[in-house]
């Protein structure tokens, strides 16, 4: 499965796979066709996957911040946080964290939770971008948090053990102006001045890994 990126750590969706010229595809749009449902999706934010999941099977989102729920147009939604799921043991088909844990401190109570409320075989799904993403604007690296692409497999395999998972690395976000350099840049808290020193028309290269899991 090849894979595209998000603007790093924020709560938009975004990029596409396959580098240059290619149709660009969005973490959500790779998992989309993995899922039977239910699946819950937490930490769901705006409903980015059930937007691309379109109705086709049983969604359930759940995220903690009241302006998310607000902006979420699909239904169910659930207010509550995703390392104490209000769930039962083993309700859903898949559970899926994208673009969320490291917003935790300790992601792996999250997981923990996760793997609590997946049925026997169900599916896990984790995505994160790597310190090392935006290489021409960010050349030092962002700070690490708790889940970056770095450490993320292991993260995951210290709760699950069947996991696997899709690193991607290519040029596949582009900035035609720098108008879009600085609009990229405001969107994800990167200092104006990395704007300035960029050259447009640019490709930013992408680093982030999904990582996928068998429940028990
Ligand atoms: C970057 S957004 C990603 C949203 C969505 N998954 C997506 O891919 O577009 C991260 C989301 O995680 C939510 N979140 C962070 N910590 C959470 C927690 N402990 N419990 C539930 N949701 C949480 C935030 O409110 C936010 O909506």
């Amino acid at each position: 499965m090849r894979v595209s990126s998000e603007l790093p750590r924020t709560t938009t969706a975004i990029p596409g796979a396959g580098g240059p010229g290619s149709p660009l595809k969005t973490v959500h749009e790779m998992v989309a066709p993995e899922l039977c449902g239910p699946v819950l999706d937490a930490g769901c934010g705006e409903g980015r996957l059930a937007s691309v999941l379109a109705g086709r099977i049983t969604w359930v989102g759940l995220d903690c911040s009241f302006t998310q729920l607000a902006a979420n147009p699909f239904r169910p939604l659930v207010s509550g946080d995703m390392t104490s799921l209000p769930f039962r043991d083993v309700s859903f088909a898949e559970v899926t964290h994208l673009w969320c844990l490291y917003h935790l401190e300790r992601p792996v109570a999250a997981l923990t939770e996760a793997k609590r409320v997946l049925r026997p075989g169900g599916h896990y799904f984790a995505c994160t971008a790597a310190r090392d993403n935006d290489p021409e604007i960010m050349p030092e690296g962002y700070p690490p948090t708790s889940f970056d692409a770095e450490e993320a497999v292991s993260v995951v395999a210290s709760v699950f053990e069947d996991v696997d998972a899709e690193l991607w690395d290519g040029k596949y976000f582009p900035l035609s102006t720098h108008d879009e350099v600085r609009a990229y840049c405001r969107h994800n808290y990167i200092p104006s001045e990395r704007a300035e020193q960029a050259e447009a028309p640019l490709w930013l290269t992408k680093h982030g890994v999904l990582v996928c899991a068998r429940g028990p």
